[in-house]
């Protein structure tokens, strides 16, 4: 099995975090978006006791929460200690909406308007990661308005890609993100920021991408940045004590990917970084880290029924489910792999190559092409692993359909953390 949380039961049918998945499919209906809770847990201690471990006791993980966003996950945050990145006032105001402290989360994105800013600072936002020279000035003058001094880091390009998904790189210069050093935007947006009297700057942000399992990068990145901060340091005498490293950690999607220890990959940039700044004369600044993926991707795992099994000889066997990508969008936009169970019949060996195709009027509303499970018929639960990052976030209503559930999976039982959409839900903002 993928990970350590997909089991099989006595009987054959496929065990998650524990939870017999047909018994659940039965009780919440499909489709259905589970959560293992204790492991999303877990992967919030591992990053947090790694980044205070091996870095400093005021570096602090932020969850990425793009990644997977309800009021729940805001609730399981606060209660780990952990910030969070959010990157729109809906993320924004779900947090705020859950309880969490919103003074402990960073803002995100290229383009924030004067609503998001002023919106944010008077929900008490902790900090703004600023991505251009015109957000700046805003900020400054709706934080000069509201007569306050507000906390920003500045996002910079480093000009390092790590050669994942084109779509989801973004430390090159290139990138629509942040202000790039090799151009001198970096340093135009330091002079800038220290220049402004309703402006704190606390330092910079970098994020190189998504879906990067060994360290090499982010010590790259953050030999880049610490050498761009001795020369801000040189050029404006001004000492930043954060760095912000980004997300980007993997996680593993199918048996090929590898298993990776974040605790391990964080001591291992740990140790250079503090390298780094030792050779560079520089204090070792607070280290933020963004993980979004790595803390949710594997703690989620998606359910569909199956309503035919279609072999069209010689080409395509499809089997058919009650989602797709309204729920998962993945594969139809950057192909990415899944791994595919029949939780119905678990324990047999894989005997049918299938695609599992969605309920869209779309061809390319795929979950995922030639994949090998125990042949299904209709009526067998199908599975999906390590869904619990960027499915739920990108899910649609396209074709009018309507968004799964949610439940979350806990030592305590499981429970719904956000409801199924009705047809009502469909069209309640339709007048
Ligand atoms: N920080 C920043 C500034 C980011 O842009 C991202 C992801 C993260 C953190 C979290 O990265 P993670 O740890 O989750 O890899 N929709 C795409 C992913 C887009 C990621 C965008 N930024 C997907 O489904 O793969």
């Amino acid at each position: 099995m993928l990970s350590k949380n997909i089991t099989v039961s006595a009987d054959g049918t496929l065990l998650f975090a524990g939870f017999n998945t047909v018994e659940l499919a039965n009780k919440y209906g499909t489709p259905l978006y589970l959560f293992d809770e204790e492991l999303i847990r877990e992967r919030m201690r591992e990053y947090k006791n790694a980044l205070t471990d091996f870095f400093s006791t005021d570096s602090v993980p932020e969850y990425a929460s793009k990644a997977f966003s309800c009021k729940r996950i805001y609730e399981i945050a606060a209660e780990e200690g952990i910030n969070v990145d959010v990157v729109s006032v809906g993320e924004l105001y779900t947090a705020y909406k859950a309880g969490f402290p919103t003074g402990n989360c960073f803002f995100h994105g290229n383009n924030k308007t004067d609503e998001d800013i002023i919106f944010a600072i008077e929900l008490g936002i902790g900090c703004f990661v600023v991505d251009n020279l015109d957000e700046l000035y805003a900020i400054n003058r709706i934080a000069e308005e509201k007569g306050i001094c507000q906390n920003v880091i500045l996002r910079v390009t480093p000009g390092i890609d790590p050669h994942t998904h084109k779509k989801i790189s973004t430390g090159s210069v290139e990138s629509k993100f942040g202000m790039a050093i090799e151009t001198g935007d970096a340093f135009n947006g330091v002079e800038a920021a220290l220049s402004l009297s309703n402006l704190k700057l606390h330092g910079f942000h970098c994020h190189i991408g998504s879906q990067i399992f060994e360290s090499q990068p982010f010590v790259t990145a953050a030999e880049v940045m610490v050498s761009f901060m001795v020369d801000v340091k040189k050029m404006f005498g001004y000492t930043a004590d954060t760095l912000n490293l980004g997300g980007g950690f993997g996680v593993r999607y199918v048996e090929n990917d590898p298993i990776i220890n974040y605790r391990e990959r964080i001591e291992e940039v740990a140790v250079k970084v503090k390298k780094i700044c030792e050779n560079e004369n520089f204090p070792l600044p607070r280290i933020l880290m963004e993980p979004g993926r790595s803390l949710v991707a594997d703690a989620g795992m998606t359910l569909y029924t199956v309503g035919s099994v279609k072999e069209i000889e010689g080409y395509t066997n499809y089997v058919s489910v009650d989602g797709g990508m309204t729920d998962n969008p993945r594969y139809a936009l950057y192909e990415s792999e899944y791994t595919v169970y029949n939780a119905s019949n678990a324990g047999a060996e894989p005997d049918y190559v299938a695609t599992i195709a969605g309920r869209c009027c779309e061809s390319g509303d795929l979950i995922q092409e030639n994949v090998k499970i125990k042949k299904p018929c209709r009526g067998d639960i199908i599975a999906v692993a390590t869904t619990g990052a960027y499915n739920y976030s990108m899910a649609s209503n396209y074709n009018r359909v309507a968004r799964p559930p949610v439940v979350m999976l806990s030592k305590d039982g499981d429970y719904l953390a956000v409801k199924r959409e009705t047809l009502d839900d469909i069209i309640a903002l339709d007048v």
